[in-house]
């Protein structure tokens, strides 16, 4: 079996990104990506590519590449999933906010969503790929939906999950550490994974492409990702310890990551790791795992989210305690917004969580991000539903500029490790700041040194 047409639903962060590459890499084979949401799909047809909804380095001259030639964006989902061999289901799937499992489980409500559309039109065989991260076995629940709500087609379900991160997400696609295809332990799931790996291997080299049964693939995403946040949580509790001891967590960071056994990545020591997974997927492994009855097993990923909230909440403590115990009526200037740098994504980002706590000890933000606009910097702040919209709008200003940001500031927190602000000219922000001037390096990015002599009082994570 050849796959000629792919559709993917979903056109966001995972979705527009991974199909921009496929079609880019694979000329022969048409990909249409579809969405519900109609704005999102104008966008990534504007025809200007600098304006496509997501920003990460490298995508837009990938999307002028192919879009038009065999890169499509459309609303017509049925007529995609109608067309496809293989449909890739992209679509979010956030933490429950509701019912059982609220705040946990992962809300599969599109996902299944999903599985009955494609059900109502499939009019021939296809192959299903789960690239959105899933709780174990849901490749069960949406073969159930489809085999029993289908029109007598044949459905082979694969899992697929996506390992790129945001900022990097060309370059992690182009050269992937390894691609998984989870599928059927039986000759047609067999030939349905084949059919997969014949797509990435275009431009993915055959030993780097990884194939499993359905499990092992859904829970490899979820392990994948606990393992990486763990490290984060697990650096980030020591910082407070070199915090206290006079020990300075970079360098013990440099000699734990030179030891080959542990590897020198994902040991940046931060104001806390934020984005739409880690949170996300750890939760949902918890809950698994408690509903396996698995307690121990539950309590020990349970704990890299509680570091993680402690982290956050330690950096804001930090900020009011240093500011002589109080930040009232005081601007302070947030530099960057965004979870990480390169992108415009600020889901659960530590930013957010900092500038509640600021907020509530009545402190007013001044906030600077390249990427970031005001008014998702409000919406981020109203989802937390902690006061009214009025009193977020109130508290929180946004700027173009980053001096501008700055200005008549008591204190600087840099909450994302953007690299223009290492190069900005810090002893003019200095001199328009109020004395004493404070920075809290939340990503521990800047010259230290340089900041002390000009006069700055300098805060980094475990220093
Ligand atoms: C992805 C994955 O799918 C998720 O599992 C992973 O853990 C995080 O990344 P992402 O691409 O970041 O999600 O989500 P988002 O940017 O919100 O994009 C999802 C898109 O799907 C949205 O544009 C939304 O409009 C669309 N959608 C959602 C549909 O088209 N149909 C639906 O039924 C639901
Ligand atoms: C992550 C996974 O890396 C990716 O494989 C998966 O598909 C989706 O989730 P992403 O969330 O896009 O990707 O970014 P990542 O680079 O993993 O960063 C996550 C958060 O951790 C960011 O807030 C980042 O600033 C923080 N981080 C990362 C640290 O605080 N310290 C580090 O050493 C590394």
């Amino acid at each position: 079996m050849k796959v000629t047409k792919i559709c993917c639903i979903g056109a966001g962060y995972v979705g527009g990104p991974t199909m921009a590459v496929i079609a880019q890499k694979c000329p022969h084979i048409q990909v249409t990506v579809v969405d519900l949401n109609e704005q999102r799909i104008k966008d990534w047809n504007d025809p200007n590519t600098d304006n496509i909804p997501i920003y990460e380095p490298g995508l837009s001259d990938v999307v002028a590449e192919a879009r038009g030639r065999n890169l499509f964006f459309s609303t017509d989902v049925e007529k995609a999933i109608d067309e496809a061999e293989a449909i890739f289901i992209s679509v979010n799937t956030p933490t429950k906010t509701y019912g059982k499992g609220k705040g946990m489980a992962a809300d599969l409500k599109y996902i299944e969503l999903c599985a009955r559309q494609i059900a109502k039109v499939a009019k021939s065989n296809k192959i299903v790929v789960e690239k959105s991260t899933l709780p174990v076995r849901t490749a069960e629940a949406i073969k159930s939906i489809l085999d029993n709500t289908g029109n007598g087609v044949q459905f082979q379900i694969l899992s697929n999950p996506e390992f790129l991160a945001e900022g990097t997400a060309v370059t992690d696609l182009l050269n992937p550490d390894r691609i998984l295809i989870g599928g059927d332990t039986t000759p047609e799931g067999y030939t349905a994974i084949n059919a997969l790996v014949d797509v990435y291997a275009n431009w993915v080299s055959k030993d780097k492409i990884l194939t499993t049964n359905v499990w092992s693939s859904e829970l490899s995403k979820l392990t994948a990702n606990a393992f990486l946040a763990q490290r984060i949580s697990s650096i980030n509790a020591m910082s407070e310890l070199c915090e206290k001891t006079g020990a300075d967590v970079s360098e013990v960071a440099r000699a734990i990551g030179m030891d080959s056994r542990i590897g020198s990545k994902f040991l940046k020591a931060s104001v806390g790791f934020g984005g739409s997974c880690f949170q996300k997927d750890i939760l949902n492994l918890v809950y698994i795992a408690k509903s396996y009855g698995l307690n121990e097993v539950a309590d020990y990923w349970e704990q890299v989210i509680i570091m993680n909230d402690y982290q956050k909440r330690r950096f804001s403590n930090k900020i009011v305690q240093t500011l002589y115990n109080t930040v009232a009526d005081k601007k302070i200037t947030f530099l960057g917004w965004a979870f990480k740098k390169d992108t415009n994504d600020t889901r659960e980002s530590a930013a957010i969580y900092v500038a509640d706590d600021l907020i509530n000890e009545q402190a007013k933000i001044s906030v600077y991000d390249p990427k970031v606009l005001k008014n998702k910097i409000l919406s981020d702040l109203d989802y937390l539903d902690t006061r009214k919209s009025s009193e977020n709008a109130d508290a929180v200003l946004s700027f173009e500029n980053p001096y501008e940001a700055c200005e008549g500031a008591h204190a600087i927190a840099i909450l994302t490790e953007w690299d223009e602000f290492t190069k900005y000219d810090w002893q003019k922000i200095y001199d328009s700041m109020q004395k004493p001037a404070f920075i809290f390096d939340g990503r521990n990015i800047l010259n230290a040194k340089e900041l002390k002599s000009i006069g700055f009082i300098y805060n980094s994570i475990g220093s």
